[in-house]
């Protein structure tokens, strides 16, 4: 938490399951444990990145902070109102302010409508406005984006992979949202137009001063562009805060690792590769005590006791591991 600095998104104590298919009759009803118990804040004009391994839960808390994916239990605040409290009425005229960019822009366009019909959507269904007015604001918008106000009238096919994911990103800023969720924006594209897209969303932020979430499995661009990150276990919070001092000084065992593997051909990197023991847990059935155990490198006996809470151990860097914050003096397991 930022002292002083009130948030855009708040979220308090939020968890999500999806009900898993029975492999046979009368079987226990069973569920994913996507997101479980995540509390975490968002500041205005901030870029807040989101990381951890493939079906750690990261899309599912994106949807929450839209108010497009329900939750079990828990509160989510935007600007002050709960979006968790808010009727379809509401929601809908708050998530005006509230857009997404998509990972795969390649099946995220229509194929069958025009560029110009894609990006007018939003202006379309918020209603108001004349055909003119739509076509000089999606002409002005294709300009924004670094393609031309002709485009409009062509097709997602006449384009390549990284002026689609434009296309994309002028759809989500066409009604100039507050907030925008980047869910992987460049990992469908090719690696020579990564930089072009990150730039682009860097100078979009600057200009319209936008608040990112940002999705990504590539930790030397959230070092990059992210201020503040959270770190996610099977659906659980294992490190977050200030990007500068969790780089600085990863924490948690599970951001040890992480990061050891990124920046392994990195020759300045100062930390060592963490190998992790053990197996994937299911997600059905996730550990008892801390999610990390049985693949953690530095597990104690009680971490299968219980959850570890999370806790500030210094300003803006929370850490939930019972190695830091509570007993000092336990030894190895
Ligand atoms: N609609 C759904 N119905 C059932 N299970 C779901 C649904 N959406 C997500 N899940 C499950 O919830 C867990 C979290 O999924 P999620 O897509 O949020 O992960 P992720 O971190 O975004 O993964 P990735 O990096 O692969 O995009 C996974 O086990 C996934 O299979
Ligand atoms: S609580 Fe225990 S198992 Fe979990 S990360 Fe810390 S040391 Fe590892
Ligand atoms: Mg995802």
């Amino acid at each position: 938490m930022r002292k002083n600095e009130k948030p855009l998104i708040k979220l308090e104590n939020v968890s999500v399951s999806f009900p898993v298919k029975n492999d046979f009759p009368f079987q226990k009803k069973r569920y994913v444990r996507a997101v479980t118990d995540v509390s975490m804040e968002i500041y205005p004009g901030e870029t807040f990145g989101l990381v951890g391994e493939s079906g750690c839960g990261k899309s599912t808390l994106a949807n929450t902070t839209l108010g497009i994916q329900k939750v079990d239990s828990g509160k989510i605040f935007f600007e002050d109102q709960e979006l968790t409290a808010m009727d379809k009425k509401q929601l809908k005229a708050a998530r005006r302010s509230m857009q997404m960019i998509f990972q795969d822009p390649f099946s995220s366009l229509n194929p069958r409508f025009s560029v110009y019909e894609i990006i007018s959507e939003p202006l379309r269904i918020v209603g108001g406005y004349t055909r003119e007015q739509m076509r000089e604001l999606v002409g002005n918008m294709l300009q924004e984006v670094g393609l031309s106000a002709g485009d409009m009238d062509r097709f997602p096919s006449d384009f390549s992979g990284g002026q689609k994911q434009r296309i994309g990103i002028a759809r989500a800023l066409i009604l100039k949202p507050k907030y925008l969720v980047c869910d992987e924006p460049v990992s469908a594209l090719d690696v020579s137009v990564h930089a072009q897209i990150l730039n682009l969303l860097m100078d979009l932020q600057d200009k319209y001063h936008i608040t990112y979430l940002f999705i990504s499995h590539n930790l030397a661009v959230v070092k990059r562009i992210c201020s503040r990150v959270l770190v996610m276990y099977f659906g659980k919070v294992m490190e977050y805060g200030d990007v500068d001092k969790i780089f600085a000084n990863p924490v948690h065992p599970y951001t040890q690792a992480l990061m050891s593997a990124i920046f392994d051909t990195d020759i300045d990197h100062k930390h060592e590769r963490v190998r992790l023991k053990g197996e994937v847990p299911s997600p059905i059935n996730p550990p008892i005590g801390c999610r990390f155990c049985g693949r953690c490198p530095q597990e104690l006996d009680r971490c299968k006791e219980g959850d570890p809470p999370l806790l500030e151990i210094e300003e803006d860097h929370y850490v939930a591991c019972f190695r830091h914050g509570i007993v000092e003096a336990e030894t190895d397991g």
